[in-house]
């Protein structure tokens, strides 16, 4: 039986909230393997809304969560989207959570050291989400990082802080930002270890005891693939690997458990934050895609920029991140438009290349290239098989999915967790 990951195939937010908790609910564990609480899924059950930026979403369905070695860990943060989904009646407890005991925290001088960063920046800004993400992953591979394990070792605490005090205040400082005591991080690093320590252990032997008993794993990627540190818009990414290598790597378990691997797109493109974006519309279609497909950001409530689907951009994330199918969403915001248009490349220096190219100016300069279709007038929304779709809207689908060299296996067709047509199970690979 193979095992799932998820990732998104775009710059995020594809929605990949009710496609992960459709798995969820038919996966025996889930398992989030990179970033942190910059990420944010909104997941409707019922009468419940649940706003998960941390927690594996399968919490919800009552399956195991892992939280590996690749996610950094806000302690407070985590905490209290514990406690806020306990008053919503779910049961969060060492039983249905567990989190690597070598996972990377993120502290309050990472979220301080990431605001003032970006204030620094000014009009360069790469418009993060100010929650230390950056600075605690910088901390991971420069070997300073504090980790859940050294909780239960409070000298090993005292000398970390020292050498992240050397580092962080001298930055801090100089940037005009408050500095931090050790004494103060000690004590509040103390008071939160036996809250986090009892969730911890190491998690790789709990997969892999899960793998060979045939569970279904599913690796529940954040942020996406044009997002990715290496294969993003560099420097315009997060500060995480999000393709789906990463899965392996981020929880403890080889390459060959990750499974199928499910990228996610929508049937249009947005991007939150700075950086390029060659098929934006800053005109009217624009607006009415962002005010039709409710376009604003989970974590930081900004509005999202929207624009026409991108297949050469997808094709690219497919390729690196090693999608094998795609699953796309909120085909409905694009009911009733009268004529769609695809970006096929993009037009750089008098040719057409069907690649996003790694330099920044370049990157900025890449005009699209589209492809113009016909719309469709009647409505997708809700649709459950491809007979209920207009015959151009399954001919935009087939196009998508030519252009972008992978089947398209569930398409999402409303917010509700039943509007979705499925045309491959993953699991069955
Ligand atoms: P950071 O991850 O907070 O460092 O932000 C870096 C970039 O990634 C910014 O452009 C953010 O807007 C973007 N980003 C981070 N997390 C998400 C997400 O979950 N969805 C969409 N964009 C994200």
């Amino acid at each position: 039986m193979p095992n799932v990951a998820v990732i998104g195939a775009q710059w995020g937010d594809e929605g990949k909230g009710k496609v992960v908790d459709w798995l969820a609910s038919r996966a025996d564990v889930v398992v989030r393997f990179q970033g942190g609480h910059n990420a944010g899924h909104t997941l409707v059950v019922g009468e419940q809304t649940y706003k998960l930026s941390l927690l594996p979403s399968g919490l919800v369905r009552g399956k195991l969560g892992i939280i590996g070695n690749g996610v950094v860990i806000d302690p407070e943060a985590l905490l209290a989207e514990i406690d806020r989904v306990r008053a919503q009646g779910l049961a969060v407890g060492p039983d249905t959570l567990r989190i690597a005991d070598n996972a990377p925290l993120i502290l309050p001088l990472h979220a301080a050291l990431d605001r003032a960063r970006e204030a620094a920046r000014g009009a360069r800004q790469i418009g993060t989400t100010g929650r230390g993400i950056g600075p605690a992953y910088e901390d991971k591979v420069a070997r300073r990082a504090i980790r859940i394990a050294d909780l239960a070792e409070p000298d090993t605490l005292a000398d970390k802080l020292d050498e992240l005090l050397l580092h962080h205040n001298t930055l801090l400082r100089g940037l005009g930002a408050e500095t931090f005591e050790k004494r103060d991080l000690l004590d509040r690093l103390l008071a939160l270890a036996p809250q986090l320590l009892p969730f911890a252990e190491p998690v790789w032997e709990r997969l892999d005891e899960a793998r060979r008993a045939g569970r279904r794993i599913l690796f529940e990627g954040a942020q996406a693939v044009m997002l990715d540190v290496d294969h993003g818009t560099y420097p315009f990414v997060t500060s995480s690997n999000t393709v789906a290598a990463t899965a392996a790597s981020g929880a403890g378990i080889g390459p060959a458990a990750v499974g199928f691997v499910l990228g996610i797109a929508k049937a249009y493109c947005t991007r939150v934050g700075a950086g390029p974006f060659p098929t934006e519309l800053s005109d009217a279609t624009g607006t009415l895609l962002g005010d039709r497909g409710r376009e604003f950001g989970t974590v930081t409530g900004r509005r999202r920029r929207c624009g026409w689907f991108d297949a050469a951009l997808v094709r690219q994330a497919v390729k690196v991140g090693g999608i094998q199918g795609l699953a796309l969403t909120k085909l409905d915001v694009l009911d009733g438009l009268p004529e769609l248009k695809i970006g096929v490349g993009y037009r750089l220096d008098g040719a057409t290349v069907r690649r996003l190219p790694a330099a920044p100016r370049a990157q900025a300069a890449a005009e699209p290239v589209y492809e113009t279709m016909e719309g469709w007038s009647g409505s997708t929304r809700g649709a459950r098989s491809w007979a209920d779709l207009p015959a151009q809207a399954v001919k935009y689908v087939r196009r998508i999915e030519e252009l972008v060299e992978a089947p398209v296996t569930l398409l999402s067709t409303s917010p509700e967790r039943d509007d979705t047509i499925l045309m491959r199970d993953p699991f069955e690979g």
